[in-house]
């Protein structure tokens, strides 16, 4: 057993990313990817680092499986960022995540505009503060020509308010006579929430070994295959993506079917 463990690794880390790359390609790849990056505090925590090294550490991780999964030519990856709970943190930590947008966009953002990726955002955006607002706007407006893949930052982003608030429309809409009671269905209710027009995700990552979803896109994942790996975010690399890919490869999707 060991000895084949053993075997496999080495087998894996001969292989290069490229090469990785090329054999995935050959078979459908996920369209959209969602990841809840977690473990950045723990990252910086096992080094004796403040936890906000560890999320910084995060933002070049984010750079690196964005360019992959560009690469590979999935629609949209989706980045878990900031929780509507994470308010509770202590506000020197939220203060420098909300600095975070800034710096990731001012450092990366003429890469990912070259590289044709557009920028979105799901989440409370009239919440945030002004500056990182603008930070966000700038890029999703500079990259809004782009047809590449679709870069959503899920920041100050909860699935059960998303969902209330959808409902809230739709009482309007109904309302005002824009939407009728059998018109509403799962597909037209999707439309509502903030994801809108964008795929259920085909595939959902959560790193750092907690087997949970935080209050992310409930609706969304409903039919999504899950992947969760003891990494924590700051360590996590493209060979781990990878490995993710081709272990979403192997499943079969049933989706109630046989
Ligand atoms: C994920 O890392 C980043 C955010 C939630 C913003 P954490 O900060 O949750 O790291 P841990 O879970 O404390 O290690
Ligand atoms: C989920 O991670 C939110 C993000 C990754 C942004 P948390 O670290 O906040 O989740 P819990 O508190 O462990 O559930
Ligand atoms: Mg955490």
């Amino acid at each position: 057993m060991l000895h084949k463990l053993g075997f496999k690794k080495q087998s894996k880390r001969q292989e290069t990313i490229e090469e990785r790359k090329q054999e995935a390609m050959k078979h459908p790849v996920p369209k959209h990817v969602a990841i809840i990056m977690d473990g950045n505090g723990r990252w910086a925590k096992k080094r004796a680092l403040p936890r906000i090294a560890g999320h910084h550490e995060g933002m070049k991780v984010v750079r690196k499986i964005t360019k992959l999964a560009n690469s590979l030519k999935l629609e949209a990856l989706t980045v878990y960022a900031f929780s509507t709970e994470n308010w509770k943190r202590p506000k020197s930590e939220v203060d420098y995540l909300m600095k975070l947008p800034e710096e990731f966009l001012g450092t990366y953002l003429p890469e990912l505009v070259e590289e044709n990726v557009q920028v979105r955002m799901i989440g409370y955006r009239d919440t945030l503060p002004a500056h990182t607002q603008r930070a966000v706007d700038n890029a999703i407006q500079q990259t809004a020509n782009n047809s590449g893949l679709v870069l959503n930052f899920a920041l100050n982003y909860g699935s059960r308010a998303e969902i209330i608030d959808a409902v809230k429309q739709v009482l309007n809409d109904y309302k005002s006579g824009i939407i009728k009671e059998d018109e509403l269905s799962e597909d037209s209710f999707s439309r509502y929430l903030m994801t809108g027009q964008l795929n259920d995700p085909d595939l959902l990552i959560r790193t750092s070994g907690e087997i949970r979803l935080s209050n992310f896109m409930l609706w969304q994942l409903a039919y999504t295959e899950f992947w969760f790996t003891e990494v924590l975010w700051p360590d996590f690399s493209e060979q781990h993506f990878m490995e993710a890919i081709e272990a979403y490869q192997k499943r079969s999707r049933r989706f109630g079917g046989v």
